[in-house]
């Protein structure tokens, strides 16, 4: 992915290797819920990087001095129902005081068009800085549809942070929306004909939640 600056593939061990257990399939839903969160969890450390610092003033219980703190930044979530729900609870381990805004998304399964369903944001989503999750960017059009739904809304800063994606939803966002910043753990090899990622595993909301 090379040839995108704005996607960054997070090669870090931790992730790699539970990104792994989560592509098997014999890992059942406890797990399978398990790895999402502590995934999601893993790539928040790097998509909060350029959280902004300011310095405070502490006394600790030898002098005063001063340290910093992440300066007042509002922060938006903004999971994709369903699968994008499994990676909230992660996210929200790192930035606890973050919103969380909810917009409901499926493929119709001939068309892989998406169809919204639910919608419900904070109010003042246009100045929050917004992290779009979603496990899954196959052909993008889910996570297009919502960044272009949350720009209509006012969004001016908006990251995506998908764990598995296919080229060519890369692709497809990254001509849709060039100012977003898109997170990924891995880049797999291609759609298969029914628009799922190959290797991929399998239907994200279906492991999630046990409906398969
Ligand atoms: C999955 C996934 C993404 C979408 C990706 O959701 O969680 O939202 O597909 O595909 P795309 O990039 O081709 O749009 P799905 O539509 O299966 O709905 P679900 O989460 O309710 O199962
Ligand atoms: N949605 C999924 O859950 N999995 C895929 O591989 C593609 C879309």
């Amino acid at each position: 992915m090379e040839q995108y600056k704005n996607v960054k593939v997070m090669e870090h061990p931790l992730i790699q290797h539970k990104l792994t257990l989560l592509r098997d399939k014999n890992t059942g839903v406890k797990e399978f819920r398990e790895l999402v969160e502590e995934l999601a969890l893993l790539m928040g450390y790097e998509v909060t990087r350029d959280l902004t610092l300011e310095r405070t003033e502490i006394e600790t219980p030898m002098c005063k001095t001063e340290s910093k703190i992440i300066a007042g930044k509002k922060l938006g979530i903004v999971p994709i129902l369903r699968a994008g729900l499994g990676m909230v609870d992660g996210m929200l381990k790192l930035i606890p005081a973050a919103k969380v805004g909810h917009i409901g998304l499926y493929r119709d399964p001939d068309t892989l068009m998406p169809v919204e369903y639910y919608c419900k944001l904070p109010t003042d989503v246009a100045e929050r800085d917004l992290i779009v999750l979603d496990p899954m960017l196959a052909t993008g059009g889910s996570a297009s549809a919502a960044i272009t739904f949350l720009k209509d809304r006012g969004a001016k800063s908006i990251k995506l942070v998908n764990l598995i994606a296919a080229p060519e939803g890369i692709k497809a966002v990254v001509e849709a929306h060039p100012d977003v910043e898109i997170y990924v753990a891995a880049v797999d090899e291609k759609l298969n004909d029914h628009g799922y990622i190959v290797p991929g595993l399998g239907d994200a909301g279906d492991r999630l939640f046990g409906t398969k």
